[in-house]
Order: structure tokens, then C-alpha cells, then sequence
């Protein structure tokens, strides 16, 4: 059995789609042993319907020293599933190989400091780029800078809105992160 920490910050869909895997199999023999929120998300309600054990660790300065006192001892993978703190290089280098993010682009394009969320697709939208999708890839102490693991990509439409493009990614994201969850575990 491999165990998942997942660490989110908003509405948790991703979350959701790595807890449905899970249970419906598409992400065998593994558990979600811990849920953490960095503020007052939905994320936390449904780790709460799932019955699994989740805290929130208010942001700030000593985020990551006090994440890393609670990490269980037997984590596997550290899955950032929408969220928003920036983990420090201590806890990067700790974990190193162990941490995987969802992006909402095509990284490296609209990564770094202040990329998140609709930022990124009206970044995106302003640019006027052909094509955006979504990018996992490993974590480390550089904003959205490690390793490419999976990312697909889609045409953007003469029409695209925010919320269109958001949708767009979203169901992307929900085929690509149980994959690329499924290709680091079998490598861990
Ligand atoms: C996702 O689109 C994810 O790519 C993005 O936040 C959204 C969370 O949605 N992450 C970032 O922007 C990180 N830089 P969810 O809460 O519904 O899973």
C-alpha cells in the first residue's frame, strides 16, 4: 500500500478526482492518509466526507517547518492539489523526488510567483497563445520548476472565456493527475 498526503487550498476538485481513483481503482493499492489546508477551504470538507484525517496549519513564515513536523512517517507522495503557499527549500530538499504539483499551463510558460488560478488563464488569454492545458511536475525550491512528469495540452477557441478556459483545464487536469500520481508511485 502507498500513502498519499494531499495539501490543498480551495475547492478541492482535484482532491476529489485522486479520492474517487483511489476508490473506484484507477489508483490501486494506495490511501490518502492525510489532507492538509493551508486556510478555510472546501478542500478539508471533503477529506471530512471521506472519512479521512485532515488539519488545517494557518499560512505564514513557519508553514513548511510545522507541515513537516505532521507529514506521517509512512507518506509516500506529497500531492499539492490546488495550493496556493510556497513550500520552502528546506521542506523541498526533504521531500525531494516525493512532491508533485498540478499547474494550470503549459510550464514552463505562466509558472512562477503570483501564477495560480485565474491569474494563469487570464495571463493565458491576454497573451494570446494558441493552446494552453495543464503540466504536473515535480516539486522543488524553484516556483514551479522541477521536472515535467505529464502535460497535455488543447487548442484555445476564438471564443475562450475565464471560464471556459477554466473548465477546459480542469478536464484535463482530472485525466492527467491520477496518471501522473499512478507513474510516480510505481517509481517510489
Ligand atoms: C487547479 O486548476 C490547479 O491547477 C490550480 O488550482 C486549481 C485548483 O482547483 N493550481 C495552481 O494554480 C497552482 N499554481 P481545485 O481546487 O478544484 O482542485
Amino acid at each position: 500500500m502507498k500513502y498519499i498526503t494531499v495539501l490543498v487550498s480551495g475547492s478541492g476538485t482535484n482532491l476529489q478526482r485522486i479520492i474517487d481513483c483511489i476508490e473506484n481503482g484507477d489508483i490501486p493499492n494506495a490511501a490518502v492518509n492525510l489532507v492538509v489546508a493551508d486556510r478555510e477551504c472546501f478542500g478539508l470538507q471533503r477529506a471530512e466526507n471521506h472519512g479521512i484525517k485532515n488539519i488545517l496549519i494557518k499560512r505564514g513564515k513557519d508553514f513548511s517547518e510545522n507541515l513537516g513536523k505532521i507529514i506521517p512517517e509512512n507518506t509516500d507522495l506529497i500531492v499539492l492539489a490546488g495550493f496556493l503557499s510556497i513550500l520552502n527549500k528546506d521542506f523541498c530538499d526533504n521531500f525531494r523526488g516525493k512532491i508533485i504539483n498540478i499547474h494550470p499551463a503549459l510550464l514552463p510558460k505562466f509558472g512562477g510567483k503570483g501564477m495560480w488560478g485565474h491569474h494563469v488563464h487570464n495571463a493565458v488569454l491576454a497573451s494570446g497563445e494558441k493552446e494552453s492545458g495543464a503540466t504536473v511536475h515535480f516539486v522543488t525550491s524553484g516556483i514551479d520548476e522541477g521536472e515535467i512528469i505529464l502535460q497535455k495540452s488543447f487548442e484555445i477557441s476564438e471564443t475562450e472565456t475565464l471560464e471556459s478556459l477554466s473548465e477546459k483545464i480542469h478536464k484535463i487536469e482530472y485525466e492527467i493527475f491520477p496518471e501522473a500520481v499512478n507513474l510516480v508511485l510505481n517509481r517510489v
